[in-house]
């Protein structure tokens, strides 16, 4: 198959469907996806599609096609005007052919409820979204958010986030696509729940003053195996991490 870093050729969708397969449904495992500039930028231009390219975009709708539930932090979907995650019809097909719902899940997590209730992310949904957020969250915003979403409520002061995977299994929600952002990857790292990352390499060295993808989490020597590596003509290189 093309697609090895050395080889020639670009992945394609049934490629890169069987490279990224999840062979045990039954586990829970939280996969997250991110893209980084060669130099370790998260955004070029305050965005992180600007950083990728098509393998890139082709990557992301075959892990939503892959997932149970996307998962992305308020941050993310304030900044990227983040909406539209449903799968092609195709894809859709894809999944009821497996046994799957044809979309996968939604969900945001956020303390603040800083999102409003005609923003893409819930106006665009094709299934009702789900908010993840905390007790000490503003009750009138849980309020408000009610009419366009499922609000669950996981912890006290910040979202237990251990206790969000708990819940999302007991709806049949195993396998979790988090979408970041790096606040997020941070906690999730920090709570010891991420158990895949898939890391877009882009041939692009961009400068500035962006961050990194994990922001937040306890300096730490957390050891991944390298479970993946496959290139696109365009130069791309597309990491897959997994700690078992
Ligand atoms: N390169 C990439 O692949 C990629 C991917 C995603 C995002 N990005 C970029 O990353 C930037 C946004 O990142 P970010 O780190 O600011 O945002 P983020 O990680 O998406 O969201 C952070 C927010 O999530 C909520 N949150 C996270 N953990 C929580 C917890 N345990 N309890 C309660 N709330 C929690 C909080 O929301 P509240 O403030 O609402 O309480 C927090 O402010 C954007 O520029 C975006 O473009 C890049």
């Amino acid at each position: 198959m093309g697609g090895m870093p050395g080889d020639p050729g670009t992945p394609t969708r049934d490629e890169l469907l069987a490279a990224y397969a999840l062979p045990d449904r039954g586990a829970p495992r939280l996969r997250m996806n991110f893209v980084s500039s060669a130099d370790g930028a998260v955004v070029l231009q305050g965005r992180s599609g600007t950083l990728g390219g098509a393998t890139d975009r082709l990557l992301m709708q075959v892990l939503r096609t892959l997932a149970d539930v996307i998962l992305v932090g308020a941050g993310t979907v304030r900044v990227e005007g983040y909406g539209g995650t449903a799968v092609s019809e195709s894809d859709a097909a894809w999944r009821v052919a497996r046994g799957l719902p044809p979309q996968p899940g939604l969900a945001v997590v956020s303390r603040a409820l800083d999102l409003e209730p005609g923003h893409p992310f819930f106006a665009e949904a094709v299934v009702r979204p789900v908010v993840v957020t905390c007790a000490d969250s503003p009750a009138g915003r849980r309020e408000e958010l009610a009419e366009v979403a499922d609000v669950l409520v996981c912890g006290e002061e910040t979202v237990d986030l251990t206790a969000t995977r708990a819940a999302f299994a007991d709806c049949g929600w195993t396998q979790t696509l988090c979408e970041g952002g790096p606040h997020l990857f941070g906690a999730l790292l920090d709570a010891g729940l991420v158990d895949e990352v898939c890391l877009t390499l882009a041939p692009r060295f961009v400068g500035g003053a962006a961050r990194r993808i994990v922001q937040g989490a306890a300096e730490a020597d957390r050891r991944f195996a390298l479970a993946g590596a496959l290139s696109d003509d365009d130069g791309f290189v597309f990491l897959r991490y997994a700690t078992r």
